[in-house]
């Protein structure tokens, strides 16, 4: 298959983007100017909290980038806020308990500032639990669901003429999912837009870009709770993702995630149109769907690859130079997808691609709607067309009536793939999903003990393919300096997970200008890494010397 001849789209120098909470960031350009800024002492500063997967930190930007387009300056903590915005999770009950935790906290904080306010947003709101939520979190004011975000300007009395962005006129919407009334993110594309050329997204970082092209679910995982959270999936337009892409490459951004809960079904809820012919895919596993004329994910791949620097070869390469999507789900890996992610110079070798159980019968009873068979023949697929990318998985043990048996199954399956990184959970019963029908009947400390098991099989594999990278080299994008002797409990973890207990050695006594650095390489593995921290934020060439289960360090060439 030979690569398709790009076009090329030309870039001045990018321009560093400013780091949030940078002076710089509030200060107006000309002095004269601040006369007509908002009155911030008036407003309240706010502080987000943000639980959950990457959809909820990009929520989140966009919620803090129009809290900011109001007039609001961000809090540096919790204790300091007027207004506490927190987005939710509630894929595990452990994620909810860590909020409703907090509720005796939050008590103390509004007694010591009557004036302080709480939002609770985020996937725990949903039209029926509303009524429960107030005695669940009896610290907050209002809660919305996550289609109603874009109104939290309107709803707090922010909007003015100087908040043009939070005076959208939009109205949140919801839709019957399996007769239970959920969210409808239809408008959130709208509100996208108006946010992105507000310039009301607050990115975290000037380095990766969380870029949403999906809300949504519209699978039948039995066990999840997304889809009622969420509502049914909706993509955003092709064109809007792209100038959101090439404005991303612009402003600097060296890589870019393109992000949803299923992002490899993009594009089947759009109108067919003539420039998308050629896109024929059907789906061979799961709920029937015809994608003729559709754009699709390897199509948006494709166009966001082709946002390129020119290069006398009229080729160019790619301005945004590492281009990352999850979540991927095996109904939707097209062999189009994979073509694309082998052709395009700027994906990364690495695929996230949640398998749940590695039991054809749990499997069925989850509601997964593919088989062992099928997942493998997918990953066997995508290895060929991409020799030595880096694969990752979801993992749910306990789930109802999981016997040893079909736990075993799961491990095998580990042990066959060999993946470079696992993330399990054990099963949490969420209200509502259709697993409620079935006897959540593994005993807790059984779950719990497979859970560990299971990690303790994946530390091996785990060990085993990031051995493989030493004496290599890898293409690391510095992303964060780890501020000397300052090292969190997380760093150690990692540090030890490299297998560096003298790792803080290798990183203490540094040269002046040399910092601790960490970043990840193309095939996502996190590396640490001594270099001038003048060097963030850009790709480095990494000899790999160490390697831990979940972690490399190297020397920089
Ligand atoms: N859309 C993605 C991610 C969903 S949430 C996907 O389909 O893969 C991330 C992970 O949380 C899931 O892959 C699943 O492994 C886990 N999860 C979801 N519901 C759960 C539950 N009720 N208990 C335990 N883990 C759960
Ligand atoms: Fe949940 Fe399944 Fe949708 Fe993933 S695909 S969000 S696990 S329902
Ligand atoms: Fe959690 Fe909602 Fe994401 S339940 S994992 S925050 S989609």
């Amino acid at each position: 298959m030979s690569p398709r001849q790009l076009p090329v789209v030309e870039f001045g120098a990018p321009v560093s983007a400013v780091p949030r909470g940078s002076p710089a960031a509030d200060a107006p350009g000309d002095a004269r100017l601040a006369e007509f800024r908002p009155e911030t002492r008036a407003l309240p500063s706010f502080f987000v909290w943000t639980l959950g997967c990457q959809m909820n930190r990009s929520d989140s930007e966009e919620m803090a980038g129009r809290l900011l387009a109001s007039g609001c300056a961000e809090a540096p903590s919790m204790e300091a806020a007027d207004l506490v915005v927190i987005n939710t999770c509630a894929i595990r009950e452990a994620a909810e308990a860590k909020v409703i935790g907090r509720q005796g906290v939050l008590a103390r904080l509004k007694t010591a500032n009557p004036g302080m306010r709480v939002v609770l947003t985020g996937c725990s709101v949903r039209t029926s639990n509303r009524a429960g939520l107030a005695k669940r979190y009896p610290a907050v004011d209002m809660f919305l669901r996550p289609d109603e975000e874009p109104e939290l300007i309107d709803r707090l009395g922010l909007a003015s003429a100087q908040a043009p962005v939070g005076a959208l006129a939009m109205t949140a919407a919801t839709t019957l999912v399996k007769g239970a009334e959920v969210s409808d993110a239809s408008h959130l594309v709208r509100a996208r837009a108006d946010a992105v050329t507000g310039g009301a997204v607050l990115r975290g970082s000037a380095i990766s870009a969380w870029l949403p092209i999906i809300y949504g679910c519209d699978k039948t995982c039995t066990y999840c709770i997304v889809p009622f959270s969420r509502g049914p999936e909706r993509s955003r337009p092709f064109d809007e993702i792209v100038a959101e892409a090439r404005a991303l490459a612009a402003a600097g951004y060296r890589e870019v995630t393109l992000l949803g809960q299923n992002v490899n079904s993009y594009g089947h809820d759009l109108a067919p149109e003539p420039r998308f012919t050629h896109v024929q895919t059907q789906r061979t596993v799961g709920r029937a769907q015809d994608r003729t004329a559709r754009p699709d994910l390897a199509e948006l791949v494709r166009a966001v690859d082709a946002i390129r620097i020119a290069r006398d070869d009229g080729v160019g390469v790619p301005a945004i130079t590492r281009l990352r999507f999850v979540t991927s789900h095996p109904w939707d890996l097209s062999d189009r997808l994979i073509e694309a992610i082998a052709e395009c110079p700027s994906v990364c070798e690495a695929l996230h691609l949640p398998v749940q159980s590695g039991s054809d019968s749990m499997l069925r009873r989850m509601g997964r709607q593919y088989t062992i068979d099928h997942y493998l023949e997918r990953l066997a697929r995508i290895r060929e067309a991409v020799p030595g990318i880096a694969l990752s998985t979801d993992v749910i043990t306990g789930f109802c009536g999981e016997t040893d048996e079909e736990y075993a199954d799961t491990i095998r399956l580990l042990e066959t793939v060999r993946y470079d990184q696992v993330f399990a959970a054990a099963y949490s019963e969420r209200p509502g999903t259709p697993a409620t029908h079935l006897a959540d009947d593994v005993p807790a400390d059984v779950k719990k003990r497979r859970l560990v098991d299971l990690l303790g099989v994946q530390e091996g594999i785990g060990l085993e393919r990031n051995c493989a990278w030493l004496g290599r080299t890898a293409s690391v994008l510095l992303d964060s300096v780890v501020p000397p002797r300052a090292h969190s409990h997380d760093d150690e973890a990692d540090e030890e997970a490299a297998g560096t207990s003298a790792s803080r050695d290798a990183f203490a006594n540094l040269p002046h200008g040399i910092a601790h650095m960490l970043g990840r390489s193309r095939e996502n593995k996190l590396v640490h890494v001594a270099a001038p921290a003048t060097l963030l934020g850009t790709e480095a060439d990494v000899l790999i010397e160490h390697a831990g289960p979940y972690a490399l360090r190297g020397r920089l060439i």
